[in-house]
């Protein structure tokens, strides 16, 4: 008999456990990565409560001092991987990384408590300083100057790591001769077609260099780092993140903080301002050097609606590109518009769909009245995953499975979906 999707996501998860904390996928992402953990908890929360909450709480145990969570955790040295913790040198214990990820973690913090009995309000209890503490870092190391917008050091951090978005900030790399040579590894595991170039491994690696040598000093990178830009999906994710947190604090009866998140939330919603380009009718991303924005849209800009960002006019605007880009491909949503040039089917975040961003474009499209759209994208994906297995990501005009397979959060989404559990609205 065949193993029904349902079960075969459910053992992904149990076998991407590495106990306590999940890996995305073997070999290719051996450690704990920060959004992909987050996105197992939500996947972990549809069959065992405590597990869900343990993976949250190995991530924040790698909490820096200052609050910020780093984008991977390194538990032991995985020679399948690279840029290892040797190259990192961060100092941290345990091992990590030395910029964040888009902090979904509140918002899943969110969804379990609320749907949850006593004892996952206690867990949320125990995790919610340390949220808060993380929104502070976000908050304050990627918008110093308090402009509302929050910008990325890396194009890691953002999670879409070659997305198009980046290629102004990353042409602007210069980098240094004695970079040194290097071997990558995710070569060996995934199509060198479906990967970053060697060129953007280069400039990834120079700004891993800059952090490494100032000590990881975050006010220095953001101050002098090799790239910072806005950032459509952290600006909207974190704004999301911080309703979500408003309304744990809430039903934690923690007010404290409360006047402190209803700032950052109305700042952040001056600063997307920032990121709205008039000649595309977009929210896009912005190299902030030289204050140039892009002209790209990508799945990320849809994530307005989830974040409550846009004015009526902005959001019909968007409304009016997700409806033509979805007329040209088979599957939504791609993560660059293939009306742009620099579109490419199958190469990472240039143009595949990902199953994590659709789960949050549909949450936002659902609650702001776009059914129907959102309806699409929930079944688009669904047969993607149910045609190709749990990869992780999809050619929108193929629905060809590509990168990692057995994938954490494809798995989770599809089960967050089929077993009726979603992060719901803040109050
Ligand atoms: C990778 O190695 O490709 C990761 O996405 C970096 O976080």
């Amino acid at each position: 008999m065949q193993t029904s999707f349902t079960q075969q996501a459910t053992d992904i998860l149990r076998a991407n456990d590495r106990g306590g904390f999940t890996v995305p996928t073997p070999r290719l992402y051996p450690y704990q990565w920060n959004w992909d953990s987050a996105f197992a908890a939500l996947g972990f929360g549809t069959f065992d409560r405590n597990r869900a909450w343990q993976e949250l709480e190995t991530l924040f145990a790698a909490q820096w001092p200052d609050g910020m969570v780093p984008h991977i955790v390194f538990r032991r040295d995985d020679p399948d991987y690279f840029p290892g913790p040797s190259v990192w040198q961060t100092g941290s214990t345990p091992p990590s990384s030395g910029h964040s990820q888009p902090p979904v973690a509140a918002s899943i913090v969110w969804a379990l408590a609320r749907s949850g009995s006593a004892a996952d309000a206690e867990r949320a209890r125990a995790l919610f300083p340390k949220l808060l503490a993380f929104h502070r870092w976000f908050h304050k190391s990627r918008d110093p100057d308090g402009t509302g917008l929050v910008s990325i050091v890396h194009p890691w951090e953002s999670g879409r790591d070659n997305c198009p978005d980046w290629d102004s900030g990353m042409e602007r790399i210069e980098v240094p001769s004695d970079l040194g040579l290097y071997e990558r590894r995710d070569l060996t595991h995934v199509d060198a077609e479906q990967r970053p170039t060697a060129t953007q491994y280069d400039r990834f690696l120079t700004i891993v260099k800059f952090g490494r040598e100032c000590g990881w000093n975050q006010e220095q990178i953001y101050r002098n780092g090799p790239f910072l830009m806005g950032d459509p999906g952290i600006q909207f994710i974190l704004m999301r993140a911080d309703r979500d947190l408003r309304a744990l604090a809430m039903m934690l009866d923690e007010t404290g903080p409360v006047a402190q998140i209803d700032r950052w939330i109305a700042t952040s919603k001056e600063g997307c301002d920032l990121l709205w380009n008039d000649a595309v009718g977009s929210f896009c991303a912005k190299e902030m050097r030289s204050g140039v924005l892009g002209d790209g849209i990508t799945n990320a800009s849809m994530l307005a609606f989830y974040a409550g960002a846009g004015s009526a006019e902005q959001r019909a605007m968007l409304i009016r590109h997700a409806e033509a880009i979805l007329a040209r491909v088979a599957y939504g949503f791609p993560s660059w518009d293939p009306r742009h040039e620099a579109f490419e089917a199958q190469r990472y975040w240039r143009g595949p769909v990902w199953s994590v961003v659709n789960y949050m474009m549909v949450l936002g499209l659902e609650e702001c009245g776009y059914d129907e759209l959102a309806q699409r994208l929930r079944h688009d994906t669904i047969r993607l995953i149910e045609r190709s297995g749990f990869c992780e990501y999809f050619d929108p005009i193929t629905g060809r499975g590509y990168g990692g397979g057995s994938f954490t959060w494809t798995a989770a989404i599809y089960l967050a979906w089929t077993q009726g559990f979603e992060i719901s609205q803040a109050a």
